[in-house]
């Protein structure tokens, strides 16, 4: 999940032509942006701790909102990866909803319009900050392993651990969607999900981002009669500009927009899911559904750069990740060292080695982090860091820490 602008301001003229602009307070904006949208943005596994920089390169794909690329509002901005999102969210505010409401509606857009990257069959994280209280709560939401889960049921079958029903968690993101609600929405729960069920049911325009994804799952789309109906309804392939439509989760909207998170986790919903994963060869189970519990917890406070982020605590890796780049980069002492290609350079370099450090965390609810992400938290280790960082050149994969060389 990126937002549109990923690539430029890493490389475009913002660095190099205008000296004015502080490059530090755009990079930190960025990676705020990044931040923000990692948590409304939800997210296939790997896909949110890998951050967002498996497709980086392409930018071009998003639908942009109309007019410019920044906006300024007293009142509130809503920003997804997809403007049709952003606005559905923008318009939530409008009817008086709480910032809350609007992530939900956003949210549920993006699980029609982008539907590789996000949706109400996988998992999420949410921060949210109340102005009155200056509380600042984690939502994880992320998807569970079902209970008949092991540790060594991938090992005979590398690469069902990535794809196929033998993949997929117990869904988080309707349980949690609907806590966070029930916290602090102002609106209806059903009319956060009247523009979703509108754009599945009546139909929503293809774009690049998702253009992209059916021409490369083209295979598996073909030979699967539900991804085909909606993906390739005539027998072939929709492409960038064509009319999808996504009846079945215009239904399953329906469903949980008028009966609540139980038509998922304890309704008709979640047995026609528990069905078909099982004639998929998986093993989802009514009782996983029904066990199913949002975690709701303080968010992580870092002080990097002067700025005190908030942000979601392990077993996402984001917030620890962002704040050891920035240590990184911080730790060069100009605010010039992240600027043109040099810049960029470094960022790279200082991605690799967080991407090594990360693999060294896990579910807090498993394992002892405390250790590993007050390292990745540490300003002595990003100076470390930032030595084993050269300008003229990069380093084979083992250089950077890599014990287990799976993220890349
Ligand atoms: C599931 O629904 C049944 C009624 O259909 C109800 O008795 C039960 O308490 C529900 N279970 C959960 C976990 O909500
Ligand atoms: C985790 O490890 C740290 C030292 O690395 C230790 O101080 C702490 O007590 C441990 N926490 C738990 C819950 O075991
Ligand atoms: C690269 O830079 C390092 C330190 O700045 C220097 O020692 C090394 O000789 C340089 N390597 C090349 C090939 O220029």
């Amino acid at each position: 999940m990126k937002p549109n602008g990923i690539k430029d301001p890493f490389l475009g003229s913002d660095y190099s032509s205008n000296s004015k602009h502080k490059s530090w307070s755009k990079l930190l904006r960025l990676l705020l942006v990044l931040l923000i949208i990692s948590i409304v943005g939800l997210i296939y596994r790997e896909e949110v701790s890998c951050w967002m920089f498996r497709e980086g390169n392409h930018n071009s794909g998003r639908f942009k909102a109309s007019g410019a690329d920044i906006v300024e509002s007293e009142q509130g901005v809503v920003a997804a990866d997809d403007g049709r999102c952003s606005e559905i969210g923008a318009s939530m505010l409008r009817q008086g909803g709480h910032a809350v409401d609007a992530a939900v509606a956003t949210a549920l857009c993006l699980g029609v319009v982008n539907p590789m990257a996000s949706g109400i069959g996988g998992g999420s994280f949410m921060i949210v900050r109340s102005s009155a209280t200056s509380q600042t709560q984690a939502f994880d939401m992320r998807e569970t392993a079902p209970l008949a889960a092991s540790q060594d049921m991938y090992e005979n079958n590398p690469g069902a651990n990535y794809a196929g029903a033998l993949s997929m968690g117990v869904p988080g993101e309707i349980a949690g969607l609907h806590e966070a609600w029930l916290k602090h929405g102002r609106l209806a729960w059903r009319t956060l999900f009247q523009p979703a069920i509108k754009l599945a049911k009546e139909g929503f325009v293809v774009a690049p981002y998702l253009g992209r994804h059916i021409a490369k799952s083209g295979g598996r789309i073909l030979n699967d009669r539900g991804l085909q109906e909606v993906f390739a309804p005539n027998g072939k392939l929709l492409k960038p500009g064509d009319k999808c439509y996504n009846e079945k989760l215009a239904q399953s909207l329906e469903a949980v927009a008028e009966q609540g998170p139980q038509a998922l986790y304890n309704g008709t919903v979640g047995e026609m899911l528990v069905k078909d994963v099982s004639k998929a060869g998986g093993i989802l189970t009514m009782e996983d559904l029904r066990n199913y519990k949002v975690n709701v917890v303080d968010a992580v406070s870092v002080n990097v750069m002067g700025y005190t982020i908030s942000g979601m605590p392990p077993p996402s890796c984001g917030t620890a990740g962002m704040a050891m780049v920035l240590n990184i980069l911080d730790s060069y002492g100009s605010s010039d060292s992240a600027k043109g290609n040099l810049g960029l350079h470094r960022i790279i370099e200082a991605l690799k080695h967080m991407f090594a450090a990360r693999m060294n965390l896990g579910d807090p609810n498993f394992v002892n982090i405390s250790s590993v992400l007050s390292e990745m938290l540490s300003l002595s280790f990003a100076k470390q860091i930032q030595q084993k960082i050269f300008d003229n050149t990069t380093f084979p994969p083992d250089y950077y820490m890599n014990r287990y060389n799976n993220c890349g």
